[in-house]
């Protein structure tokens, strides 16, 4: 999605700009812009990638030590130079701005700003922004003013910066759901999209908050709040942020994707130090209310998007068997246009990497609005708007992820998810000591699962060659690995483009055996679960009509390879923990696949890592 950085400082700030724009790529945009201020507005504008904007800015020479820059991902018009940011309000325009989220009102305001005599040049939502505020500071003569009494009528979840050309030492930020912070350097200040654009400059942040406009100078800075009825001042707490530039790094690896897939091992061992040395789950893992809290519930919401989704839809499996609890696990644009039956004491779990998914974020709000009392966040990012909005909190430590494809922050996610249900089996009293023991000590053992799983990659890159050239490829899985199929089949659809497709096998008869044939190949999970006699027949329906079967099992499958079906084995059984083992060789797959296929792997076109818009 979008990504908005902005500077004002001692120095020249092109290279600050470009850099935080380059940390941004991996949110997803087709365009990028930046505007420097020198005398006047000089801006560049590009459909390329950011190293074809910073190599525009170097032959050129651009320079500015006040200037604002932006990634787009095309909502409102087509993916164009005259359609990105910043966007000016006509040709002698007096600001730029820059914008992320959308402005539902838009048309209206449109038309209004046409009727009035004002000209537009793009496409976009945003250039309303401009002529509004530009109108606005006609009036006012003062741009904070202005941006204050344009954002009133604008409706719709967005963050904007804007700069002015008359006051080369300032620049207004506006915040209103999409994500934007403060950064405090020493020698300038500096706003952005997400903290990883400006660690660069300064660790030193402050995460604004829903209706903070702020105006920053190069050695100060001022925050009211628009939406708290008073124009005075208010404080926000200054975070050192934890990130460091090797966070942010690629290290050896080809790609972030491949990178965030080898990490798992370390990553799962991050989260499980906390239960290193026990052998039990404390409700205290996901907070101080946590133990009151649980105790109070007796049902349990998911709501989540994409990979995250998945996560919860293998949870549920996890909250029946070990917890014994009711849980619903919906897809989160769906949820909020529903009309929900109010269950007060329903624990509502808002899954989400990035925590600032307009939709996950949206519908937590919508279910707390119709009377679900108690809410959890299982995030990866400290201080996102999603752990701001909860009553309780995991973090999934997995560290930065880059690449749009999630890979760690889906197992980690799993792994917090499956602490959850011990902790609450075990406050329901649905759990022994024993079986909790038994949990943990296999949630213990999972680095090393996951390195063994790690190593069947060669196995998978003969897989993947010969997949490379397929039109469709179906995944099956069943019970608690049907949602592993479907993420595998979206990993696949994300980095390479084929089309994939996910069924619970026993569905197989009720349509998708109609497309079986020899250009039609089946990835099966077959781990030895309960399950394993059901799907062994599914293996046998597609083989009677001539699918080429690909089969991942654990040592223990009794699945032998034969003609027409390959098998890989991966690692001993892991009983209710083998939807994360099996999660991998899926990531491996898609990786290769996408690679042989030279596609952008770890920016995929048409995809954004964060979605804060609808
Ligand atoms: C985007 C990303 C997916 C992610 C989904 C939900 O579509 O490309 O990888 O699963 O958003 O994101 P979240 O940050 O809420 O987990």
């Amino acid at each position: 999605m979008c990504g908005i950085v902005v500077a004002v400082a001692k120095n020249n700030v092109a290279s600050v700009l470009l850099e935080g724009l380059s940390q941004l790529e991996y949110r997803g945009y087709d365009s990028a812009g930046i505007a420097l201020m020198n005398g006047g507005f000089h801006r560049l504008r590009t459909t390329g990638r950011v190293a074809e904007l910073n190599k525009i800015v170097n032959e050129r020479k651009l320079q500015g030590k006040t200037g604002i820059a932006h990634t787009r991902w095309a909502t409102h018009g087509e993916p164009s130079e005259h359609n990105a940011h910043p966007h000016f309000s006509g040709e002698a325009s007096r600001i730029a701005v820059v914008h992320n989220g959308i402005i539902e009102n838009y048309e209206t305001l449109r038309q209004r700003l046409q009727a009035a005599g004002l000209k537009f040049i793009s496409d976009t939502d945003t250039e309303v922004i401009a002529h509004l505020i530009t109108f606005n500071l006609e009036r006012t003569l003062d741009l904070f003013e202005a941006v204050r009494d344009s954002v009133t009528e604008l409706q719709g979840v967005y963050a904007i910066a804007v700069m002015e050309e008359a006051r080369s030492d300032r620049i207004v930020v506006f915040h209103n759901g999409t994500p934007l912070l403060l950064g405090l350097g020493t020698s300038g200040n500096y706003a952005a999209s997400d903290a990883s654009a400006l660690i660069q400059v300064t660790k030193r942040m402050i995460y604004l908050k829903e209706g903070d406009l702020a105006e920053l100078y190069c050695d100060s800075y001022r925050i009211v709040n628009c939406f708290n009825g008073s124009m005075s001042e208010v404080d926000r707490i200054v975070h050192e942020s934890k990130l460091t530039t090797e966070d942010l790094g690629i290290g050896s690896y080809a790609h972030f994707m491949q990178k965030e897939i080898f990490e798992q091992p370390s990553v799962a061992a991050n989260i499980l130090e906390e239960i290193f040395n026990t052998n039990s789950a404390s409700p205290q893992l996901f907070g101080d209310a946590a133990k009151h809290i649980f105790t109070q519930i007796d049902k349990v919401l998911i709501l989540a998007c994409g990979t995250s989704y998945h996560a919860g839809l293998v949870a549920r499996h996890w909250l029946e068997t070990v917890a014994k609890l009711t849980c619903n696990v919906e897809i989160a644009s769906e949820y909020r246009y529903r009309n929900p039956v109010i269950q007060a004491n329903t624990l509502v779990v808002g899954i989400s990497q990035s925590g600032e998914t307009a939709d996950t974020l949206a519908a937590l709000s919508y279910a707390k609005a119709f009377g679900h009392r108690y809410s959890l966040a299982i995030c990866n990012v400290a201080e996102s708007t999603l752990t701001r909005q909860t009553d309780l909190c995991f973090l999934t430590r997995a560290g930065p992820e880059i690449g749009v494809a999630s890979t760690k922050a889906f197992t980690t996610q799993l792994t917090g998810l499956m602490l959850l249900a011990v902790v609450l089996g075990k406050l329901h009293g649905k759990l022994s000591n024993e079986d909790e023991s038994k949990i943990i000590g296999a949630l213990r053992h999972l680095p090393v699962s996951l390195n063994r799983v790690l190593r069947a990659e060669s196995e998978i890159k003969v897989w993947a060659k010969k997949l490379s050239e397929s039109q469709h490829i179906l995944f099956l899985g069943r019970g608690i690995h049907y949602p592993i199929a479907m993420e595998g089949a979206l990993k696949l659809k994300e980095i390479s483009y084929i089309h994939a497709e996910a069924y619970a096998a026993g569905e197989l008869k009720h349509g998708p055996l109609a497309l079986i044939d020899k250009d039609m190949p089946v990835i099966v999970i077959a781990p030895n679960d309960e399950l394993l006699a059901k799907i062994k027949s599914n293996l046998q329906e597609v083989r009677a009509r001539g699918g080429k079967l690909y089969v991942l099992a654990d040592n223990d499958s009794s699945v032998e390879s034969s003609s027409g079906l390959e098998v890989i084995r991966l690692t001993e059984y892991a009983g209710l923990l083998s939807p994360i083992l099996h999660t991998i060789p899926l990531q491996l797959l898609a990786y290769h696949i996408a690679l042989i296929r030279n596609t952008d792997i770890d920016k995929p076109r048409n995809l954004a890592k964060s979605v804060t818009v609808e």
